[in-house]
């Protein structure tokens, strides 16, 4: 892991031969860790799907929640989501900071399925953190970053917390030194009539309600998200059509999810085959997984027969996900 140390209030890092670099792994697809003013990112290329597996992968969570992509600016952000006039209150009153909005996607954004876990709605904040911004900018792409810490830890909030944490798997760490605001950013979804407080956070909820006019309702917490708690997700995505777990063979009619390169009997027969990886490796089946779910159902099969996937490492989140997806809908 390299390390670059900067002054965040100077921004004299722009044409230098480290920002240069920085914004080189970003498009080469690999993992940095990022200061903004609320704590450091876990970061990478929002649009590239392996690279968002390895953020997954890096954090070690036996899910996969969706991530934050933050850009440059309202502008930006407008080519990712569908702005109505309270998110443009919201954008105009409290970026470039400490809040996140989750608004409808826009299906012309270049953002992947793993980045946002499928959902049809997306995470964007334009950060205070001039570093963040310049990087998105540089590079032309979103920037997709958790909080930068492993599964279970507390963010990372220093540079030393972040090394120890994730060290193994950076590519470069961007020492900003302690971040100023030290808690996450607040997150609210402008998704149905109601504007939600998914998450308190760096910018107090009343000051959100001024600018809204109206108050903030709670997130819609299903019992079975319970273990989300953090996030606070109002849905999950999940295929329209029934899933079977663990398949060794193909029924009639079934379409196929497949892992690695040997297909079960019937498959022959499958309404369709949608492959996760041929190799069988995880980081490519974590990469495809929403996109692969999405297809299937436009294949127009009532039911998907899925191939068991290892439990190992990324396998844990694949799993989760498709146990959600083969429960029972309420
Ligand atoms: O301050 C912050 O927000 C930091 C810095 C790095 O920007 N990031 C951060 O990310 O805290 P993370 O991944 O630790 O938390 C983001 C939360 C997750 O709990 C996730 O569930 C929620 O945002 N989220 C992301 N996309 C969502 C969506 N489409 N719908 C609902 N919740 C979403
Ligand atoms: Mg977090």
């Amino acid at each position: 892991m390299r390390r670059w140390q900067i002054d965040p209030q100077s921004e004299t890092w722009r044409g230098t031969a480290a920002f240069e670099a920085a914004v080189a792994d970003l498009v080469d697809g690999r993992l940095l860790a990022v200061p903004t003013e609320t704590v450091y990112g876990l970061a990478a290329d929002a649009t590239n799907a392996l690279a968002c597996a390895d953020i997954y992968a890096a954090k070690g969570r036996p899910s996969f929640n969706p991530l934050i992509a933050h850009v440059e600016s309202t502008k930006a952000a407008e080519r990712h989501a569908l702005f109505d006039a309270r998110a443009r209150a919201l954008a105009e009153a409290f970026w470039p900071g400490p809040l996140t909005m989750v608004l409808p996607k826009r299906v012309d954004s270049p953002i992947c399925d793993l980045a946002t876990a499928g959902l049809p709605s997306v995470a964007l904040r334009v950060p205070a953190a001039a570093i963040m911004r310049d990087l998105a900018q540089a590079s032309g792409r979103p920037i997709a970053a958790p909080s930068a810490n492993r599964s279970g830890r507390i963010s990372g909030t220093t540079a030393e917390a972040v090394a120890g944490d994730l060290g193994d798997r950076l590519a470069l760490l961007i020492d900003a030194g302690p971040t100023p605001v030290g808690v996450e950013s607040t997150i609210v979804a402008l998704t149905d009539e109601r504007p939600r407080l998914l998450r308190p956070g760096g910018i107090e909820r009343q000051a959100i309600e001024a600018v809204l006019g109206e108050t903030l309702a709670p997130a819609l917490v299903r019992p079975d998200d319970a273990p989300d708690a953090p996030g606070m997700l109002s849905s999950h995505y999940a295929p329209r059509a029934a899933l079977r777990l663990e398949a060794t063979h193909v029924e009639p009619d079934e379409a196929l999810l497949a892992f690695g390169p040997d297909l079960p009997p019937g498959a022959e027969h499958a309404r369709a085959v949608v492959q996760l990886s041929a190799r069988g490796e995880l980081r490519e089946a974590a990469a495809r997984l929403f996109t692969a779910m999405r297809e299937l159902d436009a294949s127009g099969a009532e039911r998907i027969a899925a191939m068991p996937v290892p439990e190992a490492g990324l396998g844990e989140a694949i799993n989760d996900r498709l146990r959600r997806a083969a429960a029972p809908r309420r």
